[in-house]
């Protein structure tokens, strides 16, 4: 594998929003408020590090009734080929066969206005914002397109002010959950995936009226777990080229459970960000999983 260390720290502010300069083009961000959205688009909608990469398996499972080997078919390199971020390969989502998936970050302002009229599937996956916290800092030594934070305290601080790709969590959030009623949406939790994937998988596959036999779901689930998918390449990005993620740092899947924060947080840290979640969420009846 090919490892280069090149580091691009920009990030650019467009719209409010803070997207990776170099990743992200400002203008072709700008088409995709206007596109057309089918009844069978399916978009998954994350804060960074909340189990993106976790939906793009299960979709592309259930699409093939659990048969992963017909998943890994045309794929070079990840699952990302398959289910895009909508916000990077744009063009390729709109040319898609359907049904059509995508992953995305943006937020609810400048993701298709046609999903205001119910047209196509949305499921957001929110995780415990502290565990993201801490997920989002990992990763940041691994993604080459996002800047190396000096320490935790560091990074910590950056996640406080929003300071970081998808700009805060918590405008990210309350957005989305606000208009969830005026969207065709499924709202999912890491946790409850964490805690109970065949469940997770099961209200996932009814909500896209997937017809799948018992056996079939099982088979999602059994090679959408935690461990299954840090042994397969494909799911994991270990064959993503290492002048985008630095493959020695770490890998996508990282450790996969709640309350790593606790590992991580001072105590001071954390009583800072209980004052700010209480704030910013006190119109917002959402409750966390914070540990197991
Ligand atoms: P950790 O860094 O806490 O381990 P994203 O895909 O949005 O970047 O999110 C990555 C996070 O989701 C990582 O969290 C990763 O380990 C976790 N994840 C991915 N697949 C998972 C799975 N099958 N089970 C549990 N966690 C998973």
């Amino acid at each position: 594998m090919d490892v280069i260390d090149v580091r691009n720290p920009g990030l650019v502010s467009h719209k409010g929003f803070l997207l990776i300069k170099g990743l992200h083009d400002p203008d072709a961000v700008d088409m995709i408020r206007n596109l057309e959205i089918k009844e069978s688009d399916v978009l998954v909608v994350t804060y960074p590090k909340s189990g993106t990469i976790w939906m793009q398996q299960i979709l592309l499972l259930l699409e093939a009734k659990g048969d992963l080997t017909a998943i890994s078919k045309h794929v070079k390199f990840s699952n990302a080929e398959l289910v895009p971020w909508i916000e990077v390969k744009t063009e390729k989502f709109i040319k898609a066969p359907s049904p059509r998936m995508t992953v995305s970050h943006l937020p609810f302002s400048l993701l298709p206005s046609a999903l205001s009229q119910k047209k196509g599937k949305v499921i957001y996956v929110a995780r415990n914002p502290k565990d993201v916290l801490v997920s989002y800092f990992h990763f940041h030594k691994v993604g080459n397109m996002l800047e190396t934070p000096t320490d935790f305290d560091d990074f910590f601080e950056k996640f406080m002010r929003g300071d970081v790709f998808a700009s805060s969590w918590f405008e990210h959030i309350k957005a989305w959950y606000l208009h969830k009623d005026d969207i065709n949406m499924l709202f999912l939790t890491y946790e409850e995936m964490v805690k109970d994937l065949h469940s997770a998988v099961e209200r996932i596959a009814l909500f896209l009226g997937s017809a799948l036999t018992d056996e079939q779901l099982a088979d999602v689930v059994k090679h959408a777990t935690f461990n299954n998918m840090k042994k397969n390449p494909q799911a994991n990005y270990e064959r993503v080229p290492g002048r985008l993620l630095s493959h020695h740092q770490g890998t996508f899947l990282r450790k996969g459970t709640i309350g790593d924060w606790k590992n991580h947080f001072t105590v001071a840290q954390n009583e800072r960000f209980d004052d700010t979640f209480h704030r910013e969420m006190a119109d917002i009846p959402l409750d966390f999983i914070w540990d197991i």
